[in-house]
């Protein structure tokens, strides 16, 4: 009987796993995410979330709390908050996250980011705050979730079903629907000239194709991964948008490749991490828009030096010649990290792959934890 297999490969739409149909899903679901939402004329982001008068005005900081995955989408939104919104703004990790009573309730806003909207983590740093008096936001992929049932408000980021236990294309559409909350809370402040926020938004528009133009490229990250697969680690550096991007990077190659992987703030290589480094180990960096590409690139010659071999994503803000690899991809401000990432979603699935590994269904992780 082959019927099941059958369905399962139906499932899949011709990929070998969901993990790699998901990754390659990402164009659509960015056009989903974005659809209806990009307000040119008014220079804004159209949401479907509401906030009581005067809130946004008012507000002196916002605290996102996630884990995993989500929780270095919202690193990322943290940084776009602040450069867009003016207000202070953190990500925390769920798990460690405690209302801290020095702050004012009512001029905080906590945004729970969680794909699935269960994360027991995620839910109780949600309730922490509720029950302090803090507004809450859920921004989640799932509708009739719990996180949306006890949240102030939610806004969905229409990833569409995720299969895969690594999050993929879900961590593109979380930082995209927080950007656009970005922009639209810096133009409710009127900290986001109009202007400004149009640069933005025809950056959110041309993601998906940027990311197509990655996808198209996967035959390069394929060969830099049969290059690299006997690897003893992997570390992974960034500054800025790029930060979150390495530990994001690292976490998707150790969650279903079992190697060790790291990711680095790129400033911190010399103060530690470093000693680690020899020619068995590889350095991911990106070194693109948003990201101080000229001291990261600094930062991947201290680890050359050590004979490190070197692989870099690019969009030419740096020229960045002395590279072992090279990975191109068109600028789109300060997006273009998310869009590097694609390139580090499809090494980690090539070298899990290339070792065989069970890469929709890593050992010991759940797609979904409901327990604290
Ligand atoms: C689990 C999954 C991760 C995910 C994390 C948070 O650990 O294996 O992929 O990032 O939960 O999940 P959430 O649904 O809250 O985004």
């Amino acid at each position: 009987e082959t019927v099941d297999w059958d369905a399962d490969a139906a499932e899949k739409g011709g990929y070998d796993h969901y993990m790699l149909k998901e990754i390659h899903e990402q164009p659509t679901a960015l056009r989903q995410a974005l659809s209806g939402r990009i307000d040119l004329d008014r220079g804004t982001a159209d949401l479907d979330v509401e906030f009581p008068t005067g809130f946004l005005d008012s507000l002196e900081e916002i605290q996102l709390v996630a884990c995993g995955t989500s929780y270095y989408a919202a690193q990322y939104a943290a940084e776009l908050l602040e450069e867009f919104a003016d207000v202070r703004a953190s990500a925390e990790l769920a798990s460690e996250y405690t209302f801290d009573g020095g702050r004012d309730p009512w001029r905080t806003l906590c945004v729970a980011v969680t794909q699935s909207g269960e994360t027991a983590d995620t839910l109780s740093a949600l309730r922490r705050a509720a029950g302090a008096g803090v507004r809450t936001l859920a921004v989640t992929n799932t509708l009739g979730s719990t996180v949306t049932r006890e949240a102030d408000d939610s806004l969905f980021i229409r990833a569409g079903p995720e299969i895969g236990v690594a999050a993929t294309k879900t961590f593109a559409s979380q930082v995209t629907t927080l950007a656009l909350l970005s922009v639209f809370v810096g133009r409710e402040r009127g900290t986001l000239s109009a202007a400004d926020a149009r640069d933005v938004l025809e950056n959110l528009r041309g993601l998906p194709g940027a990311v197509q133009q990655v996808l198209d490229d996967e035959g390069a990250v394929l060969e830099a991964a049969e290059e690299y697969v006997d690897a003893d680690a992997y570390f992974f550096v960034g500054r800025e948008y790029g930060y979150p991007v390495s530990l994001e990077g690292a976490l998707k190659l150790k969650e279903i490749s079992y190697d060790h992987a790291e990711g680095f703030a790129a400033g911190e290589l010399k103060h530690g991490p470093l000693a680690l480094v020899t020619n068995k180990t590889p350095v991911l960096a990106i070194l693109t828009d948003g990201t101080s590409a000229a001291e990261t690139l600094n930062n991947v010659a201290e680890a050359q030096t050590r004979e490190a071999p070197a692989i870099g994503i690019i969009d030419g803000s740096v020229d960045a010649k002395g590279l072992d690899v090279s990975l191109k991809i068109p600028n789109i401000g300060v997006l273009t990290p998310l869009v590097a990432n694609v390139y580090l979603q499809l090494f980690a699935y090539h070298i899990a792959n290339l070792q065989g590994q069970s890469i929709d269904k890593p050992r010991n992780l759940a797609k979904s934890v409901t327990v604290e």
